[in-house]
């Protein structure tokens, strides 16, 4: 098994991630986080918007609605530009991205990667994923699934200005659901047809572009960089052809992909073109007056737009290491599902269990997302936490009646050091913060 297939198995079986809809045999594109991928997720995901919201000034954020006014994807230019063209086989009928296949852009040479078949010219396929709104037929009206999840900042940027004090520079920032009916869904949770995003609208002054720019470029590679084990692997990667809203854009590349794939999020110039379309379609004014310059302009804006599910993949990809009898998880202790794993020495000692349950629970009710484990040998258990990356183990054994200490076993070291059982949370806590 490669390294991919690896994690693919480990996800179904350890309860992270599953395919979605799988006993109506699977809907290609979709899948369902289980019980430790979403504790996991949603560790990333707080993460996340504690370094937005705390760790910046003049950061808020939101939660918009997945659907909009379907007026909004015109004035996006989503209806327009959002498409993907395809070829398909004059022989099987498959189709596929021309993007992938044409070589060196001459179609005549470019056959079907499938049955070797002939090619059709490129034809357009819009990769919104519409749906309709209404309960009689022939009444209903048409709309979309948000195709970003981003345009439903530029929807509220006035009333966020109207209801709070920020003044420019400012950034909305949100983390939502977004649609695409991609045409090769595929790798996992790498090109998903309804996946996770989190994003930031940073709104300035057109004179501080370049600045603000520059600033979230690094900020983003910065963050990325804490959460890896190996963050030589995180590239920038600038593009020459642009989406049909940026002037330049920036990703965060994972080097390591062991498959043809690698961004994980994309910092790009959006200057003003969001709010300059959303007023025109609209016939809202959106521009920002500022009080202290008497100047009324449309704010530029700088986006940095992330996937959650990429970077969730990624970070297992990353993670996933074998030695000789196991396997482990070496995940950053902040974003491992699970924290802590309580153990009594044997399963059959009132004494033990009673004070290993009582250590479960405080850790537990603190917010140190704890397991309880009293099956099999000790071996075993920790086998089993290592699998899915928790980094300590504590265990219940005699000398704790005597002394009031537990061993403290380390995921990546495998070392044991004993500590005070009333010196634990803290010790967790510390390393956690
Ligand atoms: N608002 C800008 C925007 O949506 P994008 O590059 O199309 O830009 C941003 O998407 C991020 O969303 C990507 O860097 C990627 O991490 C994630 N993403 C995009 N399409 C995806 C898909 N089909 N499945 C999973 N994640 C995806």
């Amino acid at each position: 098994m490669d390294l991919m297939e690896k994690v693919v198995s480990l996800c179904k079986r350890r309860g992270f991630v599953f395919p979605g809809s799988e006993i109506y045999g699977g809907l290609q594109g979709f899948y369902d986080y289980g019980p430790l991928g979403v504790e996991m997720k949603n560790n990333l995901k707080r993460l996340w918007w504690r370094f937005m919201t705390v760790e910046h000034e003049n950061v808020v954020g939101i939660d918009g609605a997945i659907i909009t006014h379907p007026k909004v994807w015109e004035a996006s230019g989503h209806i327009k530009s959002f498409v993907d063209p395809l070829s398909e086989c004059k022989k099987c009928h498959h189709r596929f991205k021309s993007d992938d296949i044409l070589k060196s852009n001459d179609l005549k040479e470019s056959k079907c990667p499938d049955c070797k078949g002939e090619l059709t010219e490129p034809r357009n396929y819009n990769i919104l994923v519409p749906t309709e709104l209404g309960v009689i037929e022939g009444e209903k009206t048409k709309t979309y699934l948000r195709g970003e999840a981003c345009q439903t900042i530029y929807l509220d940027y006035k009333n966020v200005l109207q209801s709070s004090r920020l003044k420019i520079p400012f950034g909305i920032c949100q983390i939502g659901k977004a649609f695409r009916n991609e045409v090769t869904p595929g790798n996992f949770l790498f090109r998903q047809r309804e996946f996770e995003q989190w994003d930031i609208q940073w709104f300035c002054h057109p004179s501080e572009m370049d600045k603000w720019f520059e600033y979230w470029k690094k900020e983003r590679m910065d963050w990325y960089k804490e959460l890896f084990n190996n963050p030589n692997n995180l590239i920038f990667f600038e593009h020459k052809k642009l989406a049909h809203y940026a002037k330049k854009a920036f990703d965060i590349q994972y080097q390591a992909s062991p498959f043809d794939g690698s961004e994980i999020e994309g910092i790009h110039w959006r200057g003003d073109w969001d709010l300059n379309r959303h007023g025109e379609y609209s016939g809202q004014d959106l521009s920002y007056k500022d009080l202290e310059t008497n100047e009324t302009f449309i704010p530029q804006i700088v986006e940095t737009s992330g996937g959650v599910d990429r970077t969730f993949l990624f970070l297992l990809l990353d993670a996933y290491a074998e030695e000789e009898e196991r396997v482990f998880l070496k995940l950053n202790p902040k974003i491992a599902p699970v924290k802590v794993a309580v153990f009594p020495l044997v399963a059959n000692k009132e004494d033990l269990i009673k004070k290993a349950k009582e250590i479960y629970h405080d850790l537990k009710f603190s917010n140190v997302t704890t397991a309880w484990d009293d099956r099999g040998n000790i071996g075993k258990r920790y086998f089993s936490q290592d699998e899915i990356g928790t980094p300590w183990c504590v265990t219940v054994d005699y000398q704790t009646l005597e002394d009031g200490t537990v061993t403290v076993r380390d995921r990546d070291t495998t070392k044991q050091e004993r500590l005070p059982v009333d010196k634990l949370l803290s010790y967790f806590q510390n390393i956690l913060k």
